[in-house]
């Protein structure tokens, strides 16, 4: 496996496997990999000759100072699991390489950016999208893989891709979890034990609200689900809504012509978690 740290290597490397006719795949990560970054990865082997990951921590799309700072850096730990799972090419640039510059773009999402993490998050949805639209720019995929995990992030990439004639597939992953139903995340480890044993009960809950469509009205059984877990020490919901998958426009009833997913944000204690689950 090789590991690159500028972009013009990066570039050179995958341009000449293209010639040779190789396909590639794409997974882009901010490292601290876990079994849900290597699902995306074994996606992309399974699909494409060659599959390239980056880490890259990327300040641009961090609203927090705290989280950014915090953020868990394992370059070492992490390329010894990729080489293990079979990647082939490992982009791990320095900030400087990926920003020399004032970053100057501002990508419109419309309303795809003022629900959920966008409302919440400001800036992220756009410090996410020059991220990836330069790393698809070095990296030229084929294809390119993104978590159900981050789901509204993942619609973004799509909308990115669209509305700047990007030649690059888009891949929607299923959300890998723990044996507990916690999904996987980098920020997990930062939990502590305390906060590990209550933090499953943000999937219990988005369950109890799937098991609960069309029983009661979405507001009586987001607020039940909301308060139950609230009481919990350190918990503090930020958001809970219900949103069809593709405008992820909150609904305010079981709308049966749409797909649904419910969306939650909590912090537990210090450490801000997403989840979602088809409902
Ligand atoms: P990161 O949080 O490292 O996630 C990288 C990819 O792994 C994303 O597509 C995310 O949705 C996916 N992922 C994370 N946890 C997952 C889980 N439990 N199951 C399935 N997939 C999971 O998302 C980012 O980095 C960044 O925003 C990035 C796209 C790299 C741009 O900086």
């Amino acid at each position: 496996m090789k590991i690159l740290e500028t972009i013009k290597e990066t570039k050179e490397t995958i341009l000449r496997l293209k010639e040779e006719g190789k396909s590639v795949g794409f997974v882009p990560t901010m490292g601290a990999l876990h079994e849900g970054h290597l699902s995306l990865l074994a996606e992309s082997i399974s699909d494409n000759d060659v599959s390239v990951v980056s880490i890259f921590v990327n300040p641009i799309q961090f609203n927090n100072k705290a989280d950014l700072e915090k953020y868990p850096r394992t370059l070492e730990d992490d390329c010894n699991k990729l080489e293990d799972a079979g990647c082939d090419l490992v982009f791990a640039p320095s900030v400087d390489e990926m920003y020399p510059g004032k970053v100057q773009e501002h990508y419109d999402f419309g309303d795809l950016e003022r629900v959920m993490e966008g409302a919440h998050r400001p800036g992220h949805f756009n410090g996410v999208a020059v991220v990836v639209k330069r790393l698809f720019e070095i990296c030229i995929p084929h294809k390119a893989y993104f978590g159900e995990k981050d789901y509204q992030q993942l619609r973004i990439i799509q909308s990115l891709v669209e509305q700047q004639n990007i030649p690059v597939e888009i891949i929607g992953c299923p959300i890998v979890r723990e044996a507990d139903g916690l999904a996987m995340s980098s920020r997990n480890v930062r939990l502590s034990a305390e906060e590990r044993k209550i933090a499953p009960s943000i999937y219990e809950s988005l369950k109890n609200i799937r098991r609960k469509v069309g029983n009661g009205t979405v507001n009586e059984v987001l607020s039940l689900e909301k308060d139950k877990l609230n009481s919990l020490p350190g918990m503090k919901v930020e958001y809970l809504v219900i949103a069809d998958e593709d405008k992820l426009k909150p609904v305010n009833n079981w709308d049966e012509t749409k797909k649904l997913r419910a969306f939650i944000a909590t912090f537990l204690g210090e450490i801000r978690l997403i989840d979602n689950l088809k409902v």
